[in-house]
């Protein structure tokens, strides 16, 4: 049995009174059903930190450069959200890799050096609009995931690895995926992973992401393959998100 997981990705908004509201309403609610995690942006990590204090609520970052210290101006290092508080760090999201370049290649370094500093990858996988249209959903996917399953320590990374499956035509349009396109690829994943370790396979958490609200959050949870969610928009307001970890958990 996967305990269930909700991770909210602020992405790059809020400000310093809207992380300490956001922390400390999502921390005073009772979710014992569900590993709850909360990815500000970098200059609030420490500020949620604080405020989350024992709480079972864990502190994620958004994005972690592959290297671990030097003159890599702007980045932050993995050891850097492990001191503050880190458990998780997102890696690949396809903002990242739209926006700012990042290559599969990249990211599987991201996966690796966030997994030798003791961080919980939640890896991001998904095709755009065009290449579902083109039906290369699986193609696609299937390369990004590829690109972790060949890193030569891949045996100690996938036990604790956690998968998020985000639709890029999905994140922040309000068009979620159905629970059964979701469920289709989560299923697919899964079996692909089986090829490489099967114990591995039933035990990583695989979340989906993309327009995840409140009221579409039980069907998709519902599906045998989906672990929980990666939830942007409906993460910046408490009482959407306590309930959507409400529903997973
Ligand atoms: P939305 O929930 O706003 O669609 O964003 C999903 C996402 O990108 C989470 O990482």
């Amino acid at each position: 049995m996967r305990r269930p997981l909700v991770a909210g990705n602020w992405k790059m908004n809020g400000s310093r009174v809207v992380a300490e509201q956001l922390t400390d309403e999502i921390s005073a609610a009772v979710l014992p059903g569900c590993d709850v995690v909360l990815c500000p942006p970098v200059p609030y990590l420490s500020i949620v930190s604080s405020r989350i204090g024992a709480a079972a609520v864990s502190l994620g970052g958004q994005d972690c450069s592959e290297h671990e210290n030097g003159a890599y101006t702007g980045e932050t290092a993995v050891s850097m959200l492990a001191d503050i508080g880190c458990r998780y760090v997102i890696v690949g999201h396809s903002e990242r890799r739209q926006n700012f370049g990042e290559t599969d290649t990249r990211v599987a370094a991201k996966v690796a050096a966030a997994h030798s500093g003791g961080l919980v990858p939640i890896l991001c996988l998904g095709e755009s609009l065009a290449e579902r249209q083109a039906q290369e959903t699986e193609m696609v996917v299937g390369r990004q995931l590829d690109a972790i399953l060949g890193l030569p320590e891949i045996a100690s990374i996938l036990p604790d690895l956690v998968i998020a499956y985000e639709p890029v035509w999905a994140i922040g349009t309000g068009e979620s995926a159905t629970p059964e396109q979701a469920e289709q690829v989560h299923a697919w994943i899964r079996e692909r992973i089986a090829s490489h370790d099967s114990g591995a396979a039933e035990r990583i958490r695989l979340l989906y992401g993309g327009s995840v609200k409140p009221d579409n959050a039980a069907a998709l949870f519902a599906m045998p393959d989906i672990d929980g969610g990666l939830i942007g928009g409906a993460s910046l307001a408490a009482d959407s998100f306590i309930a959507i970890c409400r529903v997973a958990g």
